[in-house]
């Protein structure tokens, strides 16, 4: 199994962002979190901070859209060249068609279900995404508690992608840290999302190594 590590940089100092790229260099992609203080009670940035992060940063962007009205906003992420745009399943009415529109535009198309949201609907679906994010926290802030509860939702996905020898990304976000990783792959998770638990490190690149190596153990 290929195991990605993608830190994410709602835990970063925000004005020192080049630095703080810097220090995930030796990661796979940098995760960014744009929130809207709608879609989730918080906010963050939009498209001008995140083309300026796609020219400065040494990895490819991980665009995490916890907003409303993805069919409007998600196409200009991947206009401004992020590697992957994922938006969330309860922000559209139409996800087959947005994420055919990102894949057209050239970038991956990722899908994201909240930890209530039930994944059955979305399971047939999988050949019209490259990556399939189940939130292990309720969307919003960095630095909560790892929902094990998500698991088996994580174990369908890989079941159905893997009976359908879909290329698919199953990526987990939220409380991801040395202690949880390992659940998180056992249960079929590839890419792996890691805010306060990279960032809170004295040595990013370290932590950042030891959550691959307790990934792929
Ligand atoms: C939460 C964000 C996460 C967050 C994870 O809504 O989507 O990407 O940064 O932070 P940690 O790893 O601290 O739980
Ligand atoms: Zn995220």
């Amino acid at each position: 199994m290929t195991v990605r590590i993608e830190p994410s940089i709602l835990s970063a100092d925000f004005v020192n962002m080049e630095a703080e790229l810097a220090r995930i260099a030796d990661a796979d992609y940098v995760h960014v979190d744009v929130m809207d203080n709608h879609f989730v009670p918080n906010l963050t940035f939009g498209p001008q901070m995140v083309q300026r992060i796609q020219a400065v940063s040494p990895i490819g962007l991980d665009v995490h859209l916890m907003i409303a009205d993805v069919d409007r906003w998600a196409p200009g992420y991947a206009e401004l060249g992020a590697f992957s745009v994922t938006f969330h399943a309860e922000a559209t009415a139409e996800p087959v068609k947005l994420a055919r529109r990102l894949r057209e535009i050239g970038s991956r198309a990722g899908i994201a279900l909240k930890p209530g949201t039930a994944i059955e609907p979305y399971l047939e679906l999988l050949p019209e995404f490259d990556q399939i994010l189940v939130m292990t926290v309720e969307p919003g802030f960095g630095g909560q508690s790892f929902m094990a509860d998500q698991m088996g939702k994580v174990a369908a996905v890989r079941a159905a992608a893997d009976a359908a020898g879909s290329e698919l990304w199953l990526q987990v976000d939220g409380g991801i840290t040395l202690d949880t990783i390992e659940v998180a792959a056992a249960a079929g998770a590839d890419t792996f999302v890691a805010g306060s638990s990279v960032y809170g490190a004295p040595h990013a690149g370290e932590a950042i190594a030891g959550l691959r190596a307790a990934a792929a153990a």
